[in-house]
């Protein structure tokens, strides 16, 4: 979460409903929980799946197609529209596949530089739009965070969420598009985010996605948000971190850790709810090595920066970092998550706990802490003080003591992440090793190459120990480490805009919807944009998990889940 952009007006309209906030006590608890997802998914009973066979016949010929873009494809022509394969989830979106006389001999559209696709992020807290060439330009990009609303909560609230989307997406796909100097009718596609996420906020960029396509007769190109994370890597010139020289001062922007990662690679996808590794063989071609069993660490960042009293209101996990770069990560010895189970799956929960005594032990618990606690409907592992308390300490504490408070909390941050990225490190290594045999062993209907890079994204890729710490685990292993610039990390619009570019590059996208499909219902609240029905994938697994990995992931639970995502032989 970043600075917000369009703060006063929404912070207004979010000081208006606090109301009916107090009213409903879920809403206060969605608050309050782990600002994922979790959450969000719960509440999202009402949100459908296509399912895998909604729209289209079953794939024909697809299926022999070694992955990769550039790689040699299936020879299929489509005679029509009729005769698309089905794409399976993800799709729908649209009014049906697309136009023969877009596709190549290959069943592929042909993409370059003067493909121009613009891409739409809504999935949680930030609005993002990007516009971005088939050739991996960047024309384009704006963002609208929401940092500040959520801030006071300790969390994201979907409602609010959802208020701060739909007031900021026209501004900042305009702001996109005006920065590309490109009108929407010069467009050649909208990619937008269908899911993961939280549907009431993915509603709002996929109809406004929907809407441009429908105005102005563009492909519309269903996007997964966690595929975007790592796609975004590959956008860029083939320069990548290792060679770039990169430091621990480098968590500005700084384009120079661009990079390229050509398939197959290694990514280490870690964001505010998600924690995966995954072996990329092919756009759509995901094999899941590991996941998270329970909190993932971009949530474990933001709990601790609360139970540490920060100012979390430019996201808790850069207020962490920066409090860690004053501590000593040795001054407290915070246990190493996972170390018996020798697989890729990630664990923060007992990390967390252990923080959270530490922190009763050393510093107490904050004089307001349960009252806190209940009025927000927090849960005994959320207590803590006040997100918008920031760092205020008792005034009552002498200068000796406030000190010493603030030294303990820096060794509290600073050994919290030394332990948290620790177990990023030792995952990652077997996952190197898994992939490395994965490949050796997978010779249909070819041998796949081998891996060519280790790429890691998501919001917690921005942080530098983070970055420093995979950099030597690649190196270790002889491979080049590709990051992408820490704000295209953080959720945004260039990631989806560009994995928008691979999948329409693919023929996976739909023409533009119909009417029917565009028109809202009249019974309840005409003018409400979000009433119409879209079908969206709150719950998507990135890919089929691996046979070595053994954990129950948190997200397999219930039936609610889609399909994995596809690619074109899937
Ligand atoms: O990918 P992202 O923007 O949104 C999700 O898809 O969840 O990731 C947001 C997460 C938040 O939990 C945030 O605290 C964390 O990424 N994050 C960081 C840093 N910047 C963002 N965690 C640690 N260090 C950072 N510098
Ligand atoms: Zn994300």
């Amino acid at each position: 979460m970043r600075a917000l952009a369009t703060g006063p007006r929404v912070a207004l309209a979010a000081d208006a409903r606090r109301d009916a906030h107090h009213r409903v006590a879920r809403e206060v608890a969605a608050a309050a929980a782990p600002r994922r997802h979790v959450v969000g998914a719960r509440r999202d009973a009402h949100a459908r799946s296509p399912g895998p066979s909604a729209r289209w016949p079953p794939p024909r010929g697809f299926a022999t197609g070694p992955p990769g873009v550039a790689s040699a494809p299936p020879a299929v022509v489509r005679a029509s529209a009729s005769d698309a394969p089905d794409r399976g989830p993800g799709f729908g979106l649209g009014s049906r596949a697309l136009d023969a006389s877009r596709l190549d001999a290959r069943g592929r559209v042909p993409v370059g530089a003067r493909t121009v696709i613009l891409g739409i992020e809504t999935s949680c807290d930030d609005t993002g739009a990007a516009v971005v060439t088939g050739d991996g330009r960047v024309l384009g990009e704006a963002l609208a965070s929401q940092g500040e609303i959520h801030a006071r909560w300790g969390g994201v609230v979907p409602n609010l969420a959802r208020e701060a989307h739909e007031s900021a997406i026209d501004d900042v796909v305009a702001r996109a598009l005006a920065a590309a100097n490109v009108s929407p009718e010069k467009l050649s596609a909208v990619a937008v985010t269908v899911g993961p996420g939280l549907s009431m906020c993915l509603r709002v960029g996929v109809v406004k996605a929907q809407d441009l396509c429908h105005q102005h007769g563009l492909p519309i190109v269903p996007v997964h948000h966690m595929e975007a994370h790592a796609l975004v890597a590959r956008v860029g010139d083939g320069e990548t971190a290792n060679e770039s020289n990169e430091s621990n001062e480098s968590n500005d922007d700084d384009d120079d850790a661009l990079g390229r990662a050509p398939f197959p690679f290694l990514a280490l996808l870690v964001s505010g709810g998600h924690n995966q590794l995954i072996l990329a063989r092919g756009v759509g071609e995901y094999r899941v090595l590991g996941g998270a069993l329970d909190d993932a660490l971009g949530e474990a960042y933001d709990k601790t920066a609360r139970l540490l009293g920060l100012d979390v209101g430019g996201g808790g996990g850069p207020a962490l970092e920066a409090l860690a770069r004053r501590g000593d990560p040795k001054a407290y010895r915070f246990p190493v998550p996972l170390r018996r189970r020798k697989d890729c799956d990630f664990s923060y929960a007992g990390l967390k706990t252990a923080v959270r005594l530490a922190i009763e032990r050393d510093l107490g618990k904050p004089a307001d802490g349960d009252a806190f606690a209940r009025a927000r409907g927090l849960s005994d592992d959320d207590k803590g003080s006040s997100a918008s308390e920031g760092d205020a300490e008792d005034p009552s504490f002498s200068a000796e003591e406030t000190a010493r408070r603030d030294a303990v909390r820096a060794d509290i941050a600073a050994s919290f992440q030394a332990a948290a990225v620790k177990h990023l490190e030792e995952r990652t290594r077997r996952a190197i090793a898994w992939a490395r045999e994965s490949l050796a062993n997978d010779t249909k209907p070819e041998p796949s190459g081998n891996l060519s890079c280790v790429v890691v994204a998501g919001g917690v890729a921005s942080n530098a120990t983070v970055r420093a710490t995979l950099g030597a685990v690649a190196s270790e292993a002889g491979l080049p480490l590709v990051l992408p610039p820490p704000r295209w990390c953080t959720d945004n619009g260039v990631m989806v805009a560009w994995a928008g570019v691979e999948r329409f590059a693919l023929g996976l996208a739909e023409e533009a919807p119909s009417a029917e499909q565009v028109s809202t219902p009249t019974e309840e609240e005409p003018s409400r944009k979000t009433r119409r029905e879209v079908p969206l994938l709150p719950r998507w697994p990135l890919g089929t998990k691996d046979a070595r990995a053994t954990g129950e992931v948190k997200s397999s639970k219930t039936a609610r889940i889609a399909p994995p995502l596809r690619g074109v032989s899937g």
